[in-house]
């Protein structure tokens, strides 16, 4: 390893940029990992942290992981790369067709890709191109909520909902819809559950239908949203909106990057909350961020409009150099090995049962926990100065920012924003090491409020 002090002279470091990070903060005291192994790290100067959060919820059999570790290096003294454009290769079928298998109702088409981004833009080419094929090529729009992420690049920033990500980069795409998200504890409407019947999703039915049902191509989400604090639907959410796409025939896309792959306590969200998508995008936990991976998953119906004859010119228009890359694919099949034959989503369970009494109890002893939610072990907590009350903390004071900085400070690295924090441990993680990690989790919460 190269010396320390030179690993962390700002003028070295200077050469580097995060994501969605101010850097010369970050070279002042940067974080630097050099080892980690299941849910714990160690940085340059070997001290420890708690991963709770998987890395950015992607490493779901947890680090150093030797079967997929073996699997990558077993791939790569065979073959490395080779072009999607002129073949394909064996991990990457292999991969396909279990993803086919495992995938909701008739999701039997696979398009491998490298990164989130790459699988919300394509399920959104796809939508577009399947209406022109379909016979209905005045379906051109989207609609999306928002604090819905759905990646980085133009088109998927144009579908998400968080201004301070799209403000920066507007004008975006053309076609885009944006509605307000389910958020019970917040309600956008003022309305309450369950007297609302779930307004926030019927209130779709008067978008498509105001906005011209031969208009909209397809409704995206993510079925817990991570920005705003895991937000997680009502029973009747996800079905609702699956109703009303089925009766505007409008395409509905899963953004599963944070769900899929067990985090809520089945394969897929899709499956926790019995509503099967026309299009599924994975990525993160996909590989379990051994290799970068992702995937666009469509059904029968839709991969029918592109099946024909070569002179035809109906095939799926897109493509990327790493679709499909063998070790990527070698990757994954390890990786959701590993979820299957360990039965890690009924781990989720178990664990997010524990997890969830641990923050329940938490917020009794802290008062400053507006609401707790989420499922498997996927969840947030929004913080509020008087929770019964609903009255948030003064924007100035960055609660959740200050909690997680003090974590972080104490070795637990959780995700933070403003006025929330969320934890989403490897789904290998044990009893001892939550109960670790909800202890850095209290000190620090009680380090910030004794604080302000
Ligand atoms: C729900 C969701 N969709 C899409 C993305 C984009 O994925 P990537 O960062 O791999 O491009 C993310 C990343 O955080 C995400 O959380």
């Amino acid at each position: 390893m190269p010396d320390q002090s030179r690993l962390t002279d700002p003028e070295f470091l200077r050469h580097s940029v995060l994501d969605f990070r101010q850097m010369s903060t970050f070279v002042q005291a940067p974080l630097i990992f050099e080892r980690a192994d299941g849910v714990h790290y160690w940085d340059i100067h070997g001290k420890h942290y708690y991963d709770g959060i998987s890395g950015i919820f992607v490493v779901t059999v947890g680090h150093n992981n030797r079967r997929v570790i073996e699997a990558i290096r077993a791939q790569m003294e065979r073959i490395c790369f080779a072009a999607p454009l002129h073949g394909t290769n064996v991990p990457a079928i292999e991969f396909c067709d279990l993803l086919a298998r495992i995938a909701p109702g008739d999701l039997n088409t696979v398009k491998l890709l490298s990164g989130g981004s790459e699988a919300t833009e394509a399920a959104m080419k796809l939508a577009r191109q399947y209406w022109k094929q379909a016979g209905v090529p005045t379906k051109y729009k989207f609609v999306s909520r928002y604090y819905g992420y759905h990646g980085a690049t133009l088109g998927a920033m144009a579908a998400t909902g968080t201004p301070r990500r799209r403000i920066p980069f507007e004008p975006l795409p053309a076609g885009y819809i944006h509605i307000p998200t389910v958020h019970c504890y917040r309600c956008p409407y003022g309305l309450e559950y369950p007297g609302c019947h779930t307004f926030c999703a019927r209130y779709l039915e008067q978008i498509i239908a105001l906005e011209g049902p031969d208009t909209v191509a397809a409704v995206i989400v993510e079925p817990i949203g991570n920005t705003g604090g895991i937000l997680t639907p009502t029973p009747e959410y996800l079905p609702t909106l699956r109703r009303i796409c089925d009766q505007f025939n409008v395409l509905l896309i899963f953004d599963e990057m944070i769900t899929g792959m067990g985090r809520t306590g089945r394969m897929f969200a899709a499956e926790t909350f019995g509503v099967t998508p026309d299009i599924l995008c994975l990525g993160k936990g996909l590989s379990s961020g051994y290799a970068p991976l992702a995937a666009t998953i469509w059904t029968d119906r839709i991969q029918e409009a592109f099946w024909g004859a070569e002179e035809a010119g109906i095939e799926f228009g897109h493509g990327h150099t790493y679709a499909g890359n063998p070790v990527a694919a070698a990757a994954g099949m390890a990786s959701v090995s590993e979820i299957i034959e360990r039965d890690l989503p009924g781990r989720a369970v178990e664990m997010g049962t524990i997890l969830q009494a641990r923050l329940e109890a938490m917020a009794q002893r802290s008062g400053v926990f507006g609401e707790v939610r989420g499922k498997g072990l996927l969840w947030g907590v929004e913080l509020a100065q008087d929770p019964g009350a609903k009255i948030a903390f003064p924007p100035h004071l960055r609660i959740g920012k200050r909690i997680g900085g003090e974590a972080q400070k104490r070795g637990l690295i959780i995700r933070h924003d403003p006025d929330w924090f969320a934890l989403a441990p490897p789904l290998v993680v044990t009893e001892e090491e939550l109960d670790a990690m909800c202890t850095i989790l209290e000190e620090s919460i009680q380090a910030v409020l004794a604080r302000i």
